[in-house]
């Protein structure tokens, strides 16, 4: 029913960290990395990745903070999640792609469990309705401290703005729920110092996919 499948050729790596992190970054320098070690490279973000979850993308990151509430954020993202995986994801994992997505569905967990104070147990639930068993093989969480990842996203800002006006407590505990999340499921998720050089994160980054999926 959902579309996750077993037989999945490809790999499936998701980054995650807070503001300004360096997940574009990286993303882009990542994929060089894997298209050399031949490949066949699909970089995707959420939310967003496909037609339809651009235009919910479009709900979530314009427009005031106090927007939407918490649970009615979580359920965009989570339509918006589904949406990218059955359009994009999952179907160039079929192919035997690797793809490799600008946040999935931990930064939930982050920004609207954590951050917001959304049970993480109805967070849990709506990840079984929209996504079943299908989990990334790799996460790689982006660390670094929130003043210099808000200064660095602030260096670019655009109208996406949403996030980076919330105060500075609600980005200590989105700060906080990787952590956790890094911790609670070691097997899946890595986190790598991204207080470095772009060069230096990037090797790290790259170290971590050989060590953990042969790349
Ligand atoms: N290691 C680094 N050192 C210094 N500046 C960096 C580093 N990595 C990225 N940057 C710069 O910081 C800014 C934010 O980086 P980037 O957009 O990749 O972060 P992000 O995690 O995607 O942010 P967001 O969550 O807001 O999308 C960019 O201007 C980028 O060029
Ligand atoms: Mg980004």
């Amino acid at each position: 029913m959902t579309g996750a499948q077993g037989a999945a050729k490809g790999r499936f790596i998701t980054l995650e960290g807070g503001e300004g992190a360096g997940k574009s970054t990286q993303i882009a320098r990542l994929r060089t990395f894997l298209e050399e070690r031949g490949h066949k490279v699909l970089t995707t973000r959420e939310p967003g990745g496909a037609p339809g979850a651009e235009m919910v993308r479009k709900l979530l990151v314009e427009g005031p903070a106090e927007r939407w509430d918490g649970i009615t954020e979580a359920l965009l993202h989570f339509a918006a999640r589904r949406e990218h995986l059955r359009s994009t994801v999952w179907p160039a994992l079929e192919r035997g792609d690797w793809v490799v997505s600008d946040r999935f569905a931990d930064s939930t967990v982050a920004y609207q469990g954590y951050g917001h104070g959304i049970d993480r147990k109805l967070l849990a639930d709506l990840y079984a309705i929209a996504v079943g068993d299908f989990r990334p093989d790799l996460t790689l969480i982006l660390d670094i401290p929130i003043e210099v990842g808000l200064s660095r996203a602030a260096a670019r800002r655009g109208n996406e703005t949403r996030y980076e006006s919330l105060p500075r407590e609600f980005h200590e505990r989105v700060h906080q729920g990787f952590h956790e999340i890094a911790i609670a499921d070691p097997r899946r998720c890595m986190t790598i110092d991204a207080t470095g050089s772009i060069d230096q994160t990037a090797a790290a980054i790259a170290a971590a996919v050989v060590a953990r999926l042969g790349a």
